[in-house]
């Protein structure tokens, strides 16, 4: 065994190990992400230290508090990241879409906000915006502004005020937020829409004005046991037509229901298929799992002892045999892959589109990109010379790996005398070519 089998096996080896980790469902049978392989994702959010059963269930990260403004910046410019990069890394390596929470909020601020002048105010939120954006740049969804309707930001006439818009603070928070983080899906995210027509025909102006300016791509509902626990399907259904008349995507932004093992799983099985199968619903988060760990009492669906309660063994058979429908069929993909001289750059293709394309380190990492695209997908080798190999230990699809050494198109593998010379199967790829890891 030369050096790159040896250190392949030890890839190997840490990948078993977390694949065990995620074998401890119900019922010992090994289960994914309760969401794996859907149009939809089912999130949750990451406080601290990324749970060890986090990706037994979920695949998608918000935040709980470390994207708040006065988490990051307790102190004017000195930053403070490591929660935040704890929970980005943790998705960027599993594949799932993170979803920054919060730009613009007033709830939450720093403390030293309030004594600026209006000016600095505006520049110290463009400037956290811009941090963010610069540290964070494959960011899939930010929530741009949160709770414009019950908790405005404090320093709202900096940005703007009310303006001619009635809502110009938003729209400038917006476009600060489109013009550092230019790739990312802009959202806004509000409380009390689900259960209350009123307040919801308010939050579609905002979006509205937002939509005319082409600066938002899908509108959150936070959905919270106050609105939720006791609100008809019929209802949810209602209300999720006319938000989802903006055109624009749906995502349940921070879910839980509350009660009893008995009362928390009717509840479940009364409500969540109508927000799940809504064509409108684009992804779903909860906002917590964990016993002591949630913000609201009797919100946990996984016991301190790590047991399942009733409504998350219901929540997963459910999702896994409900394709949903609607939604941004977001796929994640993992290409783990490193170079032999730190210069080789490969690119993925999804359908013949080149998608992405990255400069490999010398160790084995996971390089990551979500996309909607489907059809053949293929990492190519671009920039072959002399000292220049790419080893490819796999590609993954919403966390479902597919081996390179088990793929049977490989054109740029040295076999048999000649590039692509032989029966393809090889992790190898040491002239420009390709391996094909089939349809997405
Ligand atoms: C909550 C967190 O879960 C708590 O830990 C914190 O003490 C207060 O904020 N709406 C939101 C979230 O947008 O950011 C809130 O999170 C819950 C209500």
């Amino acid at each position: 065994m030369n050096t790159s089998h040896l250190f392949k096996a030890l890839g190997r080896a840490v990948v078993c190990t977390s694949a065990a980790l995620g074998m401890l469902g119900s019922g010992g049978l090994a289960h994914a992400q309760i969401a794996v392989g859907k149009t939809k994702f089912l999130g949750n959010i990451i406080a601290g230290n990324p749970p060890g059963n986090f990706s037994m269930y979920w695949n998608q990260v918000s935040p709980e508090n470390a994207g708040k403004w006065d988490a990051v910046e307790p102190v004017r410019d000195q930053m403070n990241w490591g929660q935040l990069d704890a929970a980005y890394n943790y998705a960027r390596s599993n594949g799932f879409p993170f979803k920054q929470h919060t730009f613009v909020w007033g709830s939450q601020e720093p403390k030293w906000i309030g004594g600026l002048s209006a000016q600095q105010q505006a520049h110290e939120v463009e400037d956290f915006i811009r941090q963010y954006c610069q540290r964070y740049p494959q960011t899939q969804y930010i929530d741009v502004v949160n709770e414009p309707l019950h908790q405005p930001a404090s320093y709202r006439e900096a940005l703007g005020g009310a303006g001619s818009t009635g809502w110009d603070w938003i729209v400038w928070s917006f476009q600060k937020a489109r013009q550092h983080c230019p790739t990312a899906k802009l959202l806004i995210n509000e409380y009390g829409i689900i259960n209350d027509a009123n307040a919801l025909n308010r939050y579609k102006v905002i979006v509205d004005i937002l939509k005319s300016r082409g600066l938002i791509d899908g509108v959150g509902i936070q959905s919270h046991y106050f609105s939720m626990d006791n609100l008809a399907p019929a209802t949810i259904k209602q209300n999720l037509d006319s938000l989802a008349q903006t055109g624009l995507p749906i995502y349940v932004s921070e879910l839980d229901m509350t009660g009893d093992d008995a009362t928390q799983l009717a509840r479940y099985q009364q409500k969540f298929p109508a927000l799940w199968t809504h064509p409108g619903v684009a992804g779903v988060t909860l906002w917590g799992y964990i016993e002591g760990q949630t913000w609201v009492a009797n919100s946990h669906l996984v016991r301190r002892d790590g047991s399942e309660r009733p409504a998350l063994t219901w929540l997963g058979n459910y999702v896994r045999s409900n394709p949903g429908s609607g939604g941004a069929a977001n796929k994640s993909i993992v290409v783990r892959a490193r170079g032999t001289s730190g210069q080789e750059r490969v690119t993925l293709r999804v359908g013949g589109t080149a998608v992405q394309t990255w400069t490999l380190g010398k160790t084995m990492t996971n390089y990551t990109f979500t996309t909607t695209l489907s059809g053949g997908s293929t990492v190519e080798f671009t920039n072959d010379a002399t000292g220049r190999d790419v080893q490819v230990d796999y590609l993954s699809v919403n966390g479902s790996v597919r081996q390179a050494e088990s793929q049977t198109y490989n054109t740029g593998v040295y076999q048999n005398g000649r590039c692509g010379g032989g029966s393809g199967r090889s992790d190898w790829l040491h002239c420009n070519g390709a391996i094909g890891f089939g349809d997405l």
